[in-house]
């Protein structure tokens, strides 16, 4: 059995989120094509249409009539989705809305105090289940803030960035390391005062409403890692990846697939909207294990599960560290990712903020406990091509929170 042949992958998650979120606050017509047909994003889709936003589905595209906010009748439930729970709290606190935020048992055990501990510094009201949800804010005015993150995470960055835009006077972050920038990106596009310099952004309130935003989303080099990283793993695989984001905050995992011995190609390079795009192509090379740098961590996060699987196929020590974030994902992804593949009889040392492979090593069947997270279930259906025997995921409905036809594209290439 070999990967071959030709596939897109749905919108970028991250940048379908912001699409809606920033369409939401600009005033006017927004038009958005191949949004991400995940379900966190149709949490984000109903907690905005539940504070008084139009949206519609038009033609497969979504086209959203923005500009003005209200206080939502019930809370907004956010679903599994954490980009949802906590961009929504900074950008709707900064539009003075009142509002509880509630989600599913995972997301109701995810830290929020991260997000909680800035805006109360700009002057939200905030009562909370001890840093976790139900989160309720209550409107005020709030003030900007010169916040310095020791989390890189894209998530109180983008949090803080949308709480800005209707705050008082200028908001300054600081992140340790770099993080996706797709707000500030789109923010920038769309005619906001911001600016980057290396680690800091400064942003000021808005002074004229944004420009309307007029987007063809790219696929989701998120997704795409997973049938790269089929490709990589499998004798004999070639697979072409059709318009993929390629932000330079976003392709840690396919420069390390190439330092892993992978062929990876980028064809047709262009820059859409303000974000780099590409075709991708990727192509089977015997596998050597890589030792991931720190500062890298945040740009390969989300791609974690499937470099772990390649790692059990890499000759030699594969090392991931300073990556204690993956404990607060979806699921513990750490202990996910060790347990999981342990039954599969890889040679895995579990560490506190990351985890050693030896490779390479025959992997076995398993019955694999997913923790109801997308990325742990995709990652273990890829493995499951190179093991010896089944591999039984628990649930595999989960998959639908970023990627609905998952399996369908999947069977399609492999061949
Ligand atoms: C995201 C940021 C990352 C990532 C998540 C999506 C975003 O989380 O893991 O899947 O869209 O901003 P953190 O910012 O918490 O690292």
């Amino acid at each position: 059995m070999i990967i071959k042949g030709e596939i897109s992958v749905p919108g970028d998650k991250s940048i379908s989120h912001r699409s809606l979120m920033i369409s939401a606050l600009s005033q006017g017509r927004s038009r958005i094509s191949n949004l991400s047909k995940g379900k966190d994003l149709i949490s984000t889709y109903n907690c905005l249409e539940a504070c008084g936003i139009g949206l519609k589905n038009y033609d497969g595209d979504i086209v959203i009539d923005g500009g003005k906010f209200v206080n939502p009748d019930l809370s907004l439930d956010c679903g599994n989705s954490g980009t949802t729970v906590r961009l929504l709290m900074g950008l709707l606190a900064g539009q003075g809305i009142s509002a509880t935020f509630r989600g599913d048992q995972s997301l109701s055990k995810r830290p929020m105090s991260r997000i909680i501990k800035p805006l109360e510094l700009m002057g939200a009201k905030i009562e909370h289940n001890d840093g976790r949800l139900p989160i309720k804010i209550t409107s005020k005015k709030l003030k900007g803030i010169q916040y310095s993150s020791t989390i890189s995470s894209a998530q109180i960055k983008s949090s803080i960035l949308l709480a800005g835009l209707g705050s008082m006077g200028t908001t300054s972050y600081t992140e340790p390391y770099k993080s996706r920038d797709h707000t500030e990106r789109m923010l920038k596009i769309l005619g906001a005062n911001i600016s980057t310099k290396g680690l800091l952004t400064t942003l000021n309130p808005l002074a004229k409403p944004l420009k309307n935003l007029q987007i063809k989303i790219p696929g989701d080099p998120s997704s795409a890692a997973f049938f790269a990283g089929a490709a990589a793993l499998i004798p004999g695989s070639r697979i072409r990846i059709n318009n993929i984001l390629n932000n330079p905050t976003r392709n840690a995992f396919f420069l390390v697939l190439k330092e892993m011995g992978v062929g990876v190609n980028y064809l047709n390079k262009d820059i859409i909207n303000g974000e780099y795009v590409a075709d991708l192509e990727v192509y089977f090379r015997k596998l050597v294990s890589v030792k991931i740098k720190k500062q890298n961590i945040p740009n390969i996060i989300d791609e974690v599960p499937m470099l772990a699987i390649l790692a059990t196929q890499a000759d030699g020590l594969t090392v991931i560290e300073g990556a204690e974030e993956l404990r607060y994902k979806e699921c513990d992804r750490i202990h996910a990712i060790c347990s999981n593949l342990k039954k599969m009889n890889a040679n895995i040392l579990e560490l506190d903020d990351g985890f050693i492979i030896e490779g390479p090593t025959k992997l076995g069947g398993a019955r694999v406990n997913t923790f109801g997270d997308h990325r742990i279930a995709m990652a273990f259906s890829v493995a499951e091509l190179i093991s010896k025997e089944s591999v039984f995921l628990d649930d595999q409905d989960c998959i639908s929170i970023s990627f609905p036809n998952f399996f369908q594209k999947l069977k399609k290439v492999t061949k």
